[in-house]
């Protein structure tokens, strides 16, 4: 159903560049059906960066500290110096934002051509940890009188981490909040196999083999690079590992070369053990084994930000590369605005308008080891706000409208 959509709507892409180059969106049209585009967001400038971390450094879902209240801002204030340089050293800020605004106007540009019974579509960025907010995502579309809200997570792959501490947000403005009985909501919350999500992997890992020459080009390694994930929490069952490692199999079915590939992990912070192996130790690894042609493949992100453009860009192509005798290293773009992209966007929401589960079982059943009374808490939560029949739900005592 997902591809068949994309196909039964396959000319309207190539208009969209066209369209999105030429147009401001009418904001006066009420918008009817709000796509909230969830990811964690970054600093777009180097006043933000240590707001930010805090932010980090004190979501419980995202990383767990002893004494969170004082140890998390302790580190936060520690680092920030060190992140503002990296910031600065890609110009000053973040392009999460930008691009993501980018993916939202051209993705419900292409709603509005493929179902017009749910436009006008509109896009709401909501970030975890720099502005815009989750909760002023909210606040604005319940302002705007949509009728329709579908959650959108842009981490493909999913966390309890990540689109987790999200949703998490979602469920904190509610608590103390009606929720408003005349929008109908729902969510997307993975799609790491989506068949053109591969493809546009397949196609910016392509831009970069061919800069390879002839000679050696069958024999570089394609190194597919993912955030890496503690321990802790890949024993408790959060599923991103093997999401990510689909998503790896999806894109190398699609590209159909010789090449060996491997997955990676990068960005591991402080001393406990976390998913290896590391990719800047995989680097150095490889080029002692003398393999010295590699395409780093950023599998997790859907736009450039610090991860990409310095840890990647900076710190392993230009640097630790150069140091360990590698010949040639390329680093393929982040999906950004490729067409392709935007189709696989389209698709995913357009099928999921068309008749997908307001929530998927999948995201309703917990990790087998959780014993967070928040993600206990945020699952009945989702059965409630998308209106999901289940006979076994016991609704929790909370205000909602009648
Ligand atoms: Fe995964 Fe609670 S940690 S559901």
């Amino acid at each position: 159903m997902l591809v068949s959509l994309y196909r039964k709507h396959s000319l309207v892409l190539p208009r969209l560049t066209a369209a999105f180059s030429s147009s401001v969106k009418d904001t006066h049209t009420k918008p009817k059906t709000a796509i909230v585009m969830l990811n964690m967001g970054g600093p777009e400038t180097t006043d933000q960066v240590a707001g930010y971390l805090h932010r980090i450094m004190t979501d419980r879902d995202m990383i767990q500290l002893p004494v969170q209240s004082k140890l998390g801002p302790w580190i936060a204030s520690r680092r920030t110096a060190e992140v503002i340089k990296k910031y600065t050293e890609i110009g000053g800020g973040s392009p999460i934002l930008k691009w993501t605004n980018t993916q939202g106007r051209l993705l419900t540009q292409a709603l509005d051509q493929m179902l017009p019974e749910s436009a006008p579509h509109k896009h709401y960025v909501a970030f975890r940890y720099v502005p815009p907010y989750t909760e002023e995502a909210f606040e604005q579309l319940e302002k705007d009188g949509v009728e329709r809200v579908v959650i959108f997570s842009q981490y493909p792959q999913y966390s309890c981490a990540t689109t987790g501490s999200s949703l998490n947000a979602i469920a904190d403005f509610y608590r103390n909040r009606e929720i408003p009985q005349n929008i109908k909501f729902s969510m997307i919350e993975r799609w790491a196999s989506h068949p053109l999500l591969a493809k546009v992997f397949a196609e910016r890992i392509k831009e970069k083999l061919e800069r390879f020459d002839r000679s050696v080009r069958d024999d570089v390694l394609i190194m597919f690079t993912a955030h890496s994930l503690p321990l802790k929490a890949v024993s408790r069952g959060d599923t991103y590992p093997h999401e990510v490692a689909a998503t790896v199999a999806a894109t190398m079915n699609v590209l159909k070369v010789p090449n060996p590939h491997r997955l990676v992990w990068q960005s591991k912070v402080g001393p406990l053990p976390w998913l290896q192996p590391y990719t800047d130790e995989a680097i150095k690894a490889y080029a002692k084994q003398g393999r010295k042609h590699l395409i780093l493949v950023p599998i997790a992100f859907v736009n450039e930000h610090i991860e990409t453009l310095h840890e990647l860009d900076i710190e392993y192509c230009d640097e630790l590369a150069h140091e360990a005798g590698i010949v040639q290293i390329e680093r393929a773009s982040a999906p950004n605005d490729h067409p392709i992209f935007i189709a696989a966007l389209a698709d995913v929401v357009a099928s999921h308008l068309s008749g997908g589960p307001a929530v998927s079982k999948q995201f309703l059943s917990r990790c087998p080891h959780c014993v967070s009374e928040r993600c206990k808490m945020s699952k009945e939560f989702y059965r409630k706000l998308c209106h999901t029949i289940d006979t076994d739900f016991k609704p929790e005592k909370t205000a909602v409208r009648a």
